[in-house]
């Protein structure tokens, strides 16, 4: 069978945990392949909120293989606190997660440089969530990088020792102040824990899931406006985030990839620096963050909201070869009498235009919009599309007219249960 991706087709926070809990039951096998501790994905269920940063979101369902791929930068730190943190939840982890030996560490000293670097860069920070993501993939493609195979072999602590060096070398360049041995003894802790779990090839087991027709879903973390290629760089993260990046996340042909999820909220938000052209400034945008709850699932900072952009939207679609879409969070929209969708820019020069700009920082961008009537009812506990209101089936319709692809899941609040399949 083909691996099916799944993605945030925003700014990341789109909503894939839930998503990804929702659907697992259907497959086999859930990886991640990019991204790291940067990444908040929250399910609840039963009463219970979880937010899982590195671990696959399959992890609370039986009999599911889940895979930290290849394309992911660990923090073993982090794993071992999110793990322990799942114990009293009697789930196997050791039976069923896999962790691929090529996937990158993440250094205490990475942390450092993350943190020495935003500093540098003053007010034009990117607003990282300074878990280290940039540094280990910058190691990564330096060729500098140390990955959880190497924990196995002899002389890992002196190449550890090699590497932090070449860190605190670099950290001399920076007005920054730091403890590094504090965080040290913790770490090396952590790798021996580490060496408690599944490190293996992966590739070879999601390819022989391909092979004997077993079902894979890779999960995707950030959103596609933060990839490094098409996001609005520099305010981006430094993975490949769309679909392209589950091949090379994960080992996989870009044949064998079948269905390409899109999330989206029902409207936008972005945590951190950087561009976003519906950005709202007033009390409709205080109400969206308030009624979405919108505060980081990983660093808590309140979250910027704004209206629904389509030229955005269509750009992520395009790029990732979206096949179905998957609409989060109507419910907070029903606050509103009336709603905006934003369906072109206007640009500096008064030209429309529905395509991304290249920089938009440095464009000046009017965001045009359609105004639609709201619902102004409460959805949450609408079980079927049929009865969700009318203005709502033409809010969504409006979408798929516009972008081509049908929404085939409708989101109505944050429990497992509160999601309407079309
Ligand atoms: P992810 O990073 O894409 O997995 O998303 P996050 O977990 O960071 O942020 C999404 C937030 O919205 C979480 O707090 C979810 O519990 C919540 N959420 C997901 N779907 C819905 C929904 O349909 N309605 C509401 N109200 N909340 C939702
Ligand atoms: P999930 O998977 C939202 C943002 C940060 C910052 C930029 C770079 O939960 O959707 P980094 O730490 O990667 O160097 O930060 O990217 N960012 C996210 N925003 N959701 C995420 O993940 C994010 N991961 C990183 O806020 O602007
Ligand atoms: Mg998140």
């Amino acid at each position: 069978m083909k691996v099916d991706v799944l993605l945030g087709l925003q700014w990341g926070d789109e909503g894939k945990g839930k998503v990804v809990d929702f659907l697992a039951p259907k497959y086999d096998v859930v990886a991640r392949f990019q991204g790291g501790p940067n990444a908040g994905h929250t399910l609840e269920f039963d009463g219970h909120k979880h937010v899982l940063h590195q671990i696959p979101s399959g992890i609370f369902r039986e009999n599911i293989k889940n895979i930290i791929g290849n394309g992911v930068v660990l923090d073993p730190v982090v794993f071992k606190k999110e793990i322990e943190a799942l114990a009293k939840f009697n789930i196997d982890l050791k039976k069923n997660l896999y962790i691929s030996k090529k996937t990158q560490l993440i250094l205490p000293s990475h942390k450092l440089l993350d943190a020495a670097y935003e500093k540098a860069k003053g007010k034009n920070k990117i607003g990282s969530t300074l878990k280290g993501i940039g540094p280990s993939y910058q190691d990564k493609v330096a060729r500098n990088g140390l990955r959880v195979g190497d924990i196995l072999a002899p002389g890992f602590e002196a190449r550890y020792g090699n590497l932090v060096a070449k860190h605190v070398n670099t950290l001399k360049h920076y007005d920054f102040e730091y403890d590094l041995a504090e965080a040290e003894a913790p770490f090396l802790d952590a790798i021996e824990f580490l060496k408690g779990f599944k490190l293996t090839n992966s590739e070879y087991l999601v390819n022989q899931s391909i092979k004997s027709s077993k079902s894979v879903l890779a999960e995707g973390a950030q959103g596609s406006l933060l990839d490094i290629d098409f996001g609005s760089y520099p305010y981006v993260t430094s993975s490949s985030t769309m679909a392209a990046g589950a091949c090379t996340g994960l080992g996989v042909a870009p044949r064998n990839i079948g269905e390409v999820f899109g999330i989206f909220k029902a409207y936008c938000t972005r945590v951190g620096g950087g561009p976003f052209p519906t950005e709202l400034f007033d009390d409709t945008g205080e109400e969206m963050q308030k009624e979405g709850n919108e505060f980081g699932a990983t660093t808590g900072r309140p979250r910027r909201c704004g209206w629904l952009d389509l030229p955005a939207l269509k750009y992520a679609i395009m790029i990732n070869g979206v096949s179905q879409l998957f609409m989060m969070k109507a419910d907070v929209l029903s606050i509103f009498e009336e709603l905006k969708i934003c369906t072109h820019y206007k640009m500096g020069d008064g030209t429309l235009t529905e395509e991304m700009p290249f920089q938009l920082m440095d464009e000046e961008i009017t965001p045009v919009y359609k105004t639609m009537k709201g619902w102004h009812t409460d959805v949450r506990n609408v079980k079927s599309y049929d009865a969700l209101p009318l203005e709502l089936k033409d809010y969504i319709t409006f979408i798929e007219k516009e972008t081509g692809v049908p929404i085939t899941i409708v989101s109505v609040g944050p429990d497992r249960t509160e999601t309407v399949l079309r």
